[in-house]
C-alpha cells in the first residue's frame, strides 16, 4: 500500500490511491477478505476524494468515490429500486449542518426523524413472493446484485414464509453476532480452512459460499420493506405511503427480525437534540451489543418528507450515517506470555504492535486458553485482528490470514509452570500449575487482603512480598498467626504500622463468611455469586456438607459449576479448617441455613431442626426482596463512601439480587452522578430508576448492617 496517509501529494499517487482503495473494496464487499481495516480504508477513500476537489478535472473513471461500494462489485439480477449506500458524518456538528441542508430542500424542518443502529454486515435483498422467501440478492454496484439464494434457511431472523402469504421485498443487514462469528471460525478451522478476521468478513464470505459440508448461521436485521413488481398494487402503494417506522412494525408483523429485538431499537424523533440524544445512548450501548455497529443511521421518517428529499447516484438524500470510531484495527502479534494468576491458572497474554483503536493505545489483549489459541489457529508474527470497545478488555478477533507472509511461527505452549517450574495440570481447557493457590501466593494473599474481600489495611503488594519472602506466611491462614516480633523485624516496619496491621488482621477475622469465601479464591466464583452461596447456607460448615446438587439450588450456578466448586472447597479443606482453628468467622450474619434432608448433613446424619430458609427469607425479605438491582454512576449523600461491593451488598442484605448489567429482568436501577449506558438502556427497557438518595432512604434500616 503507497498510500495510507491522509495527504495525496501528486497524480502518480493519486492514481496509485484509486488503485488501492478499488482493491480494498472489492475484498471488502466481495469476497470479505479485507486488505485494509475499516479505518484505513476511510482514511483512503477521503484521501483520494480531497484530492479530487482540488483537481476535478483529473478524477480518473476508475475512483471509488461517488459509487456505490466504491464501484468494485458487479452482479446479474437487477434491483427493481437502486440498493442505494448512505453518506457519513462524523460529528453532531455535521449533522446538524446536514438536516440544515435537507430542511432547505425541503423547505421545512424534517417532520420527523427515525434512528436505528447501523449494523455492520452485508447489505441484503429477500424477495418474499406470497409470503414464501423466494430469492436472496446481495446489493452488489447497487443496480444488479448476486444471487445467493443457497444461503436461505441459514440466517436467523429470515424466515422462509412470512406470517402473511404478502409480495414485498425485505431489505436489511446480514452479520455474525460474536457468538456466531466465534462458532463459524471453529466450525471452518476444524474443517481445515482458514479462519475469517472478523464477524463482518464472516457473514461475506459464508454468504457467496457455496457448496460448503457445513452451514454456520447468520443473523438479519431489516431496515427496508418495498413493493415488487407483482405486488398487489393497492397494497404497493399503501406501503409507499407509510413511514420508516411503521414499515418496520409491519416486518416484525410478517416475522422478520428488525433492531426492536436487541438492546437498541429503531425509535423516532421529532427534533435534531433528540436524534443526537439517542445517539449517544445507542453509542453507548455499542460494547455491550452481541453484534457489531459502525453507526447509527438516521432517515427522515415519513414517507412525503424522502420522496421529497429525494436520492442521488450513491446515496439518499433523507438518511445518514453518524460513523462511530473504529473499535477494530489490524496489527501483529509480537509474542504470547504465560501468567500464572492467584488460582494458579496460567493464561495466555497476547503481546501486540502498540495500535491505537478508539483513542487508547493497545499492547495486550486475552487470548483465553490454550485451546482457544489452537482453535483461532494464531501463530507468532500473524497479522490479527484486535477488537476493543469502550472498557471490555481487547481481545484478537483471528489472525488476518490473506495477510500472511509465511515467516509466521508456531506458538509454543508451556511443558512446565512458567512461574515454578511444577507439572501443569491440563485437563481442563483452564490450564493450572499443580501447585495451585501456592504458585503465586503473593498473589492470591494480595487479593485475599483486599477491599472487597478481608479489607486488611496496610497489607499491600509490598508488604505481602515481604512477608512470603522473610518465610513467615506460607497459606492465608499463617497471617493471622503473625507476631509482634515477626512483624517488627521486617524493613520499614515501626512500632504503629506494626501494631496498625495485628489490629487490622484481628478485625479481619469478623469478617462475614461471604468475604471469606470471596478471599479464599474459590475458582469459579467472585464477590457477588460468593455472597450468593453465603447467603443459601449461612455457614460454612452447611457449605461444605453441601453435594453439588444443592449447591446447584443457588442462583447462578449450574450443573457445571457446581461439581467444581465441591471440588475446590474439598482442596481447600485445609486451609478452611485453620482459618476456623485462628478464630476467622465462618458465618454469615442475617442469614439462615437452608432445611435439609437426612444425610446431607453438617454433622454426618443427625439433622438439626432448621426452619424453610427460603420461605422465612421471602416473609421477612427486606425491602428490595425479589428485586434485581443494578447500581451505576457516582453515589452521593449517605451512600458516598460505599464502594461498588459494597453497595452490592447492601442490596442483598435488603433482600435484593445485586447484578451488574441492566436486562428486561432488572427492576431498578440505582443512578448517581455520570451513569452512563446502563441509564440509557434502563430508560429504553423501561426499567425504574432511582437516585443515589431514594435508594438510600428505601434501604434505611439496611445502612449500618455492614
Ligand atoms: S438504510 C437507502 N439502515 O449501511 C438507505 N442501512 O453504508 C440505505 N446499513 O448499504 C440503507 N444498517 O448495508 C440502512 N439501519 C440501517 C443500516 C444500513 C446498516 C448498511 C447497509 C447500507 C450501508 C450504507
Amino acid at each position: 500500500m503507497t498510500t495510507r496517509g491522509a495527504v495525496i501529494v501528486d497524480a502518480v499517487a493519486y492514481a496509485q490511491a484509486v488503485e488501492d482503495a478499488v482493491k480494498a473494496s472489492a475484498a471488502y464487499y466481495g469476497a470479505g477478505t479485507s486488505v485494509l481495516d475499516d479505518d484505513a480504508y476511510d482514511r483512503l477513500v477521503r484521501a483520494v476524494a480531497a484530492w479530487e476537489a482540488e483537481h476535478p478535472e483529473q478524477v480518473l473513471a476508475g475512483s471509488p468515490t461517488g459509487k456505490v461500494a466504491g464501484g468494485a462489485v458487479q452482479g446479474d439480477v437487477p434491483h427493481t429500486v437502486a440498493m442505494l449506500s448512505l453518506d457519513n458524518v462524523f460529528s453532531a456538528e455535521e449533522f446538524t449542518a446536514w438536516t440544515a441542508s435537507l430542511a432547505r430542500r425541503l423547505g421545512h424542518d424534517v417532520t420527523r426523524y427515525s434512528v436505528e443502529p447501523k449494523l455492520d454486515g452485508l447489505a441484503i435483498a429477500a424477495r418474499y413472493t406470497h409470503g414464501r422467501l423466494t430469492r436472496l440478492i446481495t446489493r452488489g454496484d447497487g443496480t444488479a446484485g448476486e444471487d445467493v439464494s443457497h444461503a436461505i434457511g441459514t440466517i436467523d431472523g429470515l424466515p422462509g414464509e412470512l406470517a402473511e402469504p404478502v409480495t414485498v421485498e425485505v431489505r436489511g443487514e446480514v452479520l455474525m453476532t460474536t457468538a456466531q462469528f466465534e462458532h463459524a471460525n471453529e466450525v471452518r478451522t476444524a474443517h481445515g480452512g482458514a479462519p475469517f478476521a472478523n464477524p463482518r468478513n464472516a457473514a461475506a464470505g459464508t454468504l457467496r459460499a457455496r457448496e460448503r459440508a457445513y452451514t454456520v448461521p447468520m443473523t438479519f436485521f431489516a431496515y427496508g420493506l418495498l413493493p415488487l413488481a407483482d405486488t398487489d398494487p393497492a397494497q404497493a402503494e399503501e406501503l409507499g405511503e407509510c413511514a420508516h417506522s411503521d414499515l418496520m412494525k409491519r416486518a416484525v408483523a410478517y416475522g422478520v427480525n428488525t433492531t426492536a429485538s436487541t438492546a437498541v431499537p429503531g425509535s423516532t424523533a421529532d427534533t435534531v437534540e433528540g436524534v443526537l440524544d439517542r445517539v449517544a445512548g445507542i453509542a453507548a450501548l455499542r460494547p455491550s451489543l452481541p453484534f457489531g455497529i459502525d453507526g447509527i443511521v438516521v432517515k427522515a421518517d415519513l414517507a412525503a418528507d424522502q420522496r421529497a428529499a429525494g436520492s442521488g447516484s450513491r446515496a439518499p438524500r433523507w438518511a445518514i450515517a453518524f460513523k462511530l470510531r473504529a473499535v477494530e484495527k489490524i496489527t501483529r502479534l509480537l509474542a504470547v506470555e504465560w501468567n500464572v494468576g492467584r488460582t494458579g491458572i496460567i493464561a495466555p497474554r497476547a503481546v501486540l504492535e502498540p495500535v491505537e483503536i478508539d483513542g487508547s493505545t493497545i499492547t495486550y489483549a486475552t487470548l483465553h486458553n490454550p485451546a482457544d489459541i489452537t482453535r483461532r489457529d494464531l501463530r507468532l508474527g500473524d497479522p490479527v485482528m484486535v477488537h476493543r470497545a469502550g472498557d471490555v478488555i481487547p481481545r484478537v478477533e483471528a489472525p488476518v490470514v490473506h495477510l500472511r507472509t509465511g515467516e509466521e511461527q508456531p506458538i509454543v505452549f508451556p511443558e512446565s509452570c512458567p512461574r515454578c517450574g511444577s507439572a501443569i495440570d491440563t485437563s481442563e481447557q483452564r490450564w493450572r500449575c499443580t501447585n495451585g493457590r501456592n504458585c503465586h501466593l503473593v498473589a492470591a494473599l494480595s487479593y485475599a487482603a483486599g477491599r472487597d474481600q478481608l479489607d486488611i489495611e496496610g497489607l499491600g503488594h509490598t508488604r505481602v512480598v515481604q512477608l512470603v519472602d522473610a518465610g513467615l506466611v506460607k497459606d492465608l491462614a499463617d497471617l493471622f498467626a503473625l507476631t509482634r516480633d515477626q512483624l517488627l523485624g521486617l524493613e520499614r516496619m515501626g512500632e504503629t504500622s506494626t501494631d496498625n496491621l495485628l489490629a487490622a488482621i484481628a478485625a479481619a477475622k469478623a469478617q462475614p463468611l461471604s468475604r471469606v469465601l470471596c478471599a479464599l479464591g474459590v475458582r469459579g466464583t467472585g464477590r457477588s455469586m460468593s455472597r450468593r452461596i453465603a447467603r443459601y447456607f449461612a455457614t460454612m460448615d452447611e457449605l461444605r456438607a453441601a453435594e453439588a446438587e444443592t449447591i446447584q439450588q443457588v442462583e447462578g450456578i449450574g450443573t457445571e459449576k457446581a461439581p467444581s466448586i465441591v471440588a475446590e472447597l474439598a482442596e481447600l479443606a485445609p486451609l478452611i479448617d485453620k482459618l476456623a482453628v485462628a478464630g476467622v468467622n465462618m458465618t454469615e450474619p442475617g442469614a439462615t441455613p437452608p432445611a435439609r434432608t437426612a444425610g446431607d448433613t453438617a454433622d454426618g446424619g443427625q439433622a438439626t431442626e432448621v426452619t424453610e430458609a427460603t420461605e422465612v427469607m421471602d416473609a421477612t425479605g427486606g425491602p428490595l426482596a425479589g428485586m434485581a438491582v443494578v447500581v451505576t454512576g457516582a453515589m452521593t449523600g449517605a451512600l458516598e463512601k460505599l464502594s461498588r461491593n459494597q453497595m452490592n451488598e447492601l442490596v442483598e442484605r435488603a433482600g435484593g439480587r445485586s447484578s451488574s448489567s441492566v436486562s428486561k429482568k432488572t427492576t431498578l436501577v440505582v443512578a448517581g452522578e455520570g451513569a452512563g449506558s446502563k441509564r440509557a438502556k434502563a430508560e429504553t427497557l423501561g426499567v425504574r430508576l432511582a437516585t443515589p438518595d431514594e435508594f438510600a432512604a428505601l434501604v434505611a434500616d439496611y445502612l449500618d448492617a455492614g
